[in-house]
């Protein structure tokens, strides 16, 4: 059966016994399930398997040099898979698995090339969310698996959002709810002496840190090779205008706002709760208080903002560090840039 041919019925289903065992025949088939998880929806498939890898990148759109991340139930040996896991490793973990932290060791050659696309490495990440879980226990089969959304658009965090990107192109997604995460995982290198962080996420450097010891954190300086390849496409963009200020030039990001209603652009601030309070704009994407909280809603109010605004003027948050981090490195990738 070929499940990602173009007129495909996508179905959209809890994840009971029928959908586990439903989800379990496509991937053994060579097929894509779309499944939730704490940070975001993954579109999976069977890591051992090229041909059903390959289709990943076809059917997002994603370029053929960003490697996946593998996903594997709680119970899985991911000896399997990799080799060379210091002890650093180890304790995280023992400490933050599972939980939104992929894991970068050296490959032991066994999932599929297309995986790491070229690399000697591959990522593992053990999710929290129970359905997730659930999921990779029924498959028993580690699951190479990107964000469910078309290559660049907005990462999904609802089967309505996999839906509206994926519908036609994949045979199931498993209902899991809202994510409750919201930012993608901690992408983190441990392949040296010391940990670093390749994408920042809901466990930060100071957490990995605290357990590790030492943590560094890649910058790409000016003509470096990006270490964790999908680092350097632009990304999560929603399909509108868009807009960012930093909390400082607040004030400025209200006068655009004021001066595009006033021309007649159906334009709408994104802010936390601080900034809305003191602008009071009337059309508002809100973002919340907490760094989670923020980080929880990002993706969601950038997908309400393109189907409801034509323009989403932002305003980042005033805080750093810590889970503000991943979350400026979103926003900026999202709205950094006026198209
Ligand atoms: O939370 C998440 O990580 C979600 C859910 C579905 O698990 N997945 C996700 O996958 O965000 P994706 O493909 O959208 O992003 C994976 C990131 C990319 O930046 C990629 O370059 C990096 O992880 N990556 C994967 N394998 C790598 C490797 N072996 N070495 C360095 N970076 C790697
Ligand atoms: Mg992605």
């Amino acid at each position: 059966m070929n499940f990602t041919g173009s007129k495909m019925i996508t179905e959209i289903k809890k994840p009971d016994s029928d959908c586990l065992s439903a989800a379990r025949n496509i991937i053994e088939q060579g097929g894509l399930v779309a499944f939730p998880t704490e940070t975001v929806y993954g579109l999976g498939a069977n890591a051992f398997d090229e041909e059903a890898v390959l289709s990943i990148f076809r059917v997002k759109g994603r370029p053929q040099d960003n490697p996946l991340i593998v996903h594997v139930h709680e119970g899985y040996d991911i000896s399997r898979i990799v080799t060379d896991i210091p002890d650093y490793a180890k304790k995280l973990a023992q400490k933050y698995l599972p939980g939104p932290l992929t894991m970068v060791f050296k490959s032991r050659g066994t999932v599929a090339d297309a995986v790491s696309c070229g690399l000697d490495t591959v990522g593992i990440r053990v999710p929290s969310h129970p359905d997730a879980q659930r999921f990779l226990r029924a498959v028993g089969l580690p699951i190479a698996a990107p964000s469910a959304n078309i290559s660049k658009h907005v990462s999904p965090v609802t089967a309505e959002h996999v839906f509206s990107d994926l519908n036609g192109k994949i045979p199931l997604i498993i209902d899991g709810g809202k994510c409750t995460g919201g930012i993608e995982s901690t992408v983190l290198d441990c392949t040296g002496t010391v940990p670093c962080v390749l994408r920042s996420g809901l466990v930060t450097r100071e957490m990995i840190a605290e357990i590790a010891g030492d943590c560094g954190e890649f910058v790409p300086k000016a003509g470096e090779k990006v270490r964790s390849p999908g680092m350097k496409y632009k990304h999560y963009s929603p399909n509108c205008d868009t807009m960012l200020f930093s909390f400082e030039e607040r004030y400025a990001a209200m006068d655009e706002y004021k001066r595009q209603r006033a021309a007649g652009v159906n334009a709408y601030i994104m802010c936390n709760g601080e900034c809305a309070r003191e602008l009071n704009p009337e059309h508002l994407l809100f973002l919340g208080e907490s760094g989670e909280d923020i980080a929880a809603n990002l993706y969601d109010r950038l997908r309400e903002g393109e189907r409801v605004a034509n323009m989403i003027i932002a305003i980042a948050p005033g805080e750093r560090g810590g889970v503000m981090t991943g979350v400026m490195n979103r926003l900026t990738k999202a709205c950094g840039s006026k198209k």
